[in-house]
């Protein structure tokens, strides 16, 4: 089936995805454009991504999540999400989950074993998730902070934890780094079940996630390791990859693991 395309975002992770599609990593994919941020009054625009596009993917921040994702459901198309921690408001959830008659997919990003934590969510119960974020001092640095906080998190020689909270304490605070709460919280099916860590390592090398998932079938242990994506240090280069992947599912989901 052929499937078009539209972004709303064109920064590190939009413009990796373009890359793919346009070097013909999905067959039967076609971008149709960007978005653009603000009011460009050039190219094309949000109504003519509405007119054209059979999935309009999100990759521009929690904001264009609120801004535009409703606007995509009612007329009829799917969104495809990669600022999950717009779901921590729970009015826009229930839109963007219950609403249609588009439908609202959430990539699977940065993180694997989000499809294993939903089976046992649906098969069982959920007793408690945590995970520990570490990511370099420089790609936590938020615009909140003062100097002296800033000068404390650049200079530290021993990591440091930052932040511990569930998924809407951290995407208030750190909304481009901890996308990955969210998505835990969505597979639980609960909002109340997740618990992060936050933590700043001058060691780290990539950023990773240690994610634990204790359940009534079993216990779920996942660490991923990834790389920096090369344009944006708080992205990991994971993520367009699995964006794209979800699109090739979605076109044609033949010998893909759903
Ligand atoms: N689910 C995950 O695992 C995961 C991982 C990393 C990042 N993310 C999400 O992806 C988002 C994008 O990441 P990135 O590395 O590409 O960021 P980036 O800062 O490199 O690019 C964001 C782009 O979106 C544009 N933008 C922002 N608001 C917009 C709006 N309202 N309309 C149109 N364009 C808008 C910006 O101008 C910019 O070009 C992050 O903010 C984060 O929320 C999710």
């Amino acid at each position: 089936m052929a499937l078009t395309v539209a972004l709303i975002g064109s920064g590190a992770i939009g413009s990796r995805i373009a890359e793919l599609l346009d070097a013909g990593n999905a067959p039967g994919i076609l971008l149709a454009g960007f978005v653009p941020h603000g009011d460009a009054g050039t190219g094309f625009s949000f109504d003519e991504a509405l007119d054209v596009a059979d999935v309009v993917v999100e990759c521009a921040g929690v904001g264009a999540v609120a801004e535009f994702g409703p606007r995509v459901i009612s007329a009829g198309r799917d969104l495809l999400v990669t600022s999950i921690g717009a779901l921590c408001d729970g009015t826009l959830r229930k839109t963007l989950l219950d609403d249609g008659p588009g439908r609202t997919f959430l990539t699977s990003g940065a993180l694997g074993g989000l499809d294993a934590i939903a089976a046992a969510a649906a098969g069982g119960s959920i007793h408690r998730i945590t995970v520990e974020s570490r990511k370099l001092p420089a790609a936590l640095i938020q615009p909140w902070m003062d100097g002296e906080t800033r000068k404390g998190i650049l200079a530290t020689t021993h990591p440091v934890e930052l932040l511990r909270g569930g998924p809407a304490d951290m995407i208030k605070a750190f909304p481009k780094s901890t996308n990955v709460v969210s998505a835990l919280a969505v597979a639980a099916g609960d909002w109340d079940v997740v618990e992060a860590a936050l933590i700043a390592d001058p060691t780290a090398k990539q950023t990773s996630h240690h994610v634990v998932a204790e359940t009534s079938l079993g216990t779920l242990e996942v660490r991923v390791t990834n790389q920096a994506s090369p344009d944006n240090p708080a992205s990991s280069a994971l993520v367009p990859h699995a964006v794209v992947r979800g699109l090739k599912t979605l076109a044609n989901a033949s010998g893909t693991f759903i």
